[in-house]
């Protein structure tokens, strides 16, 4: 019997310092403070997989790195994933490169809607999810989720109210939800695209989580949820938090829909941004292909812990509330108990604790005293960042 734990250790630390790397790197310019441990932005302290290293390198071997094409054993690469970890059938014409998710949302942004036409969001949600409306000139119209004991779920009433309105033209979603950690349920998506189909309202389906997904839940791709496709859908995918290659920069668009597809290629034309990294194909192609084993042991990992999160917390720090993601390695965690206001909670944890984790106001009003922390770490460091906060909270007084 194969020993995945040997083949795969997750428990060992791998140094990030002076590799560039924005979480361990940035301290100072982020956090004010280079003493506290990052586990804020969402990426992994884990080596991508080796097939990953081993086709960069040998491609890095050759010393030009010059003009490149895209091969289409890329593009075939996407094809065979989506299908086998998706059920999702996709035929390459759909897909368009880019060089990255939130650049896409942008893209489509400006392809599908107009300057101040109404784009709706389900926050708390992805901060930049705000910002490629905003600077885009559009309107942020909040369908804000509603929590049950810590389980957020969609509104489904205040959504069709939003839909209804003319000048909304599109919903852009987060499936999987960061950072509630839902993993939006078939039956979910299926009320979703109705409603969608019913006022006309395109959806652009941010998936760029669709593969971290616990025991007992499934992703549903929302475009496969029409007959055979939803033409109204655009969806955004990458390897890069899969595989934790978000610095090769490169990622798909997928658009079923000719005329869609058009107007948004007509955008990465006028851009001039359709060539990719030299890298970019070459490592997510090879993720695809050989990353298979890496990601179903990757999965037990966080997910044990997800697990080890929540049981110290609902243990040693009851007042604080979360709920088990059901995918994603980031975590919603409420401090209303200690901390309405999140300037004092964000103070707490950088000064008092010496953690540095994602401020909650960042996901919205909704996200006021809370924090979001990211769980694709060491067990080691992910309960060195627990133990700091729970001492810090013991000396702290409760408002
Ligand atoms: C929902 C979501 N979309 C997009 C991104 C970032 O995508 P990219 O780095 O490809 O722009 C993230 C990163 O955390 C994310 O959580």
């Amino acid at each position: 019997m194969t020993n995945r734990k040997i083949l795969f250790d997750f428990d060992k630390i791998i140094p990030r310092q002076g590799t560039g790397s924005r979480k361990w790197d940035a301290l100072e310019n982020v956090f004010g403070s280079n003493d506290v441990l990052p586990l804020w932005i969402a990426d992994m302290d884990f080596s991508s997989p080796k097939a990953v290293s081993t086709a960069i390198i040998e491609r890095a071997n050759h010393p030009i790195y010059a003009y490149n094409t895209q091969e289409k054993s890329i593009y075939q690469s996407v094809i065979e994933w989506a299908k086998k970890r998706h059920g999702w059938e996709i035929e390459e014409e759909w897909i368009l490169l880019a060089p990255g998710v939130v650049p896409s949302i942008s893209l489509s942004i400006f392809a599908l809607s107009e300057p101040g036409d109404g784009i709706i969001i389900q926050p708390p949600v992805y901060p930049p999810f705000f910002a490629s409306i905003k600077d885009n000139d559009r309107k942020v119209i909040e369908n804000p989720l509603l929590s049950k004991n810590g389980r957020y779920e969609i509104d489904f009433e205040d959504l069709e109210q939003k839909l209804a309105e003319p000048n909304n033209k599109l919903l852009l979603l987060c499936s999987p939800h960061n950072p509630v950690g839902r993993v939006w349920s078939r039956e979910e998506l299926k009320k979703v695209y109705e409603l969608c189909q019913k006022y006309e309202v395109d959806v652009l389906a941010d998936e760029i989580h669709n593969d971290l997904v616990f025991q007992g839940h499934k992703h549903t791709v929302f475009a496969s949820l029409g007959t055979p496709v939803c033409k109204q859908s655009v969806t955004f995918m990458a390897a890069s938090k899969t595989f934790n290659v978000a610095g090769l920069n490169f990622s798909f668009i997928i658009v079923p829909c000719k005329r869609r597809r058009g107007l948004i290629q007509n955008w990465i034309t006028k851009l001039h941004i359709s060539r990719n990294n030299v890298f970019g194909g070459i490592g997510t192609e090879a993720a695809y292909r050989d990353g298979e084993a890496w990601l179903d042991a990757l999965l037990i990992y966080l997910e044990k812990n997800a697990d080890t999160l929540v049981d110290f917390i609902q243990t040693r720090l009851p007042e604080v509330k979360v709920s088990k993601p059901e995918g994603t390695y980031l975590v919603w965690l409420d401090f209303r108990a200690y901390f309405t206001n999140d300037k004092e909670l964000q103070k707490f944890l950088v000064q008092t604790a010496k953690v540095g984790l994602n401020a909650g106001r960042n996901f919205g009003t909704q996200g006021e005293g809370f924090a979001r922390i990211n769980i694709a770490t060491q067990r080691s460091v992910l309960l060195e960042a627990l133990t700091r906060i729970e001492n810090a909270l013991l000396n702290y007084k409760k408002i």
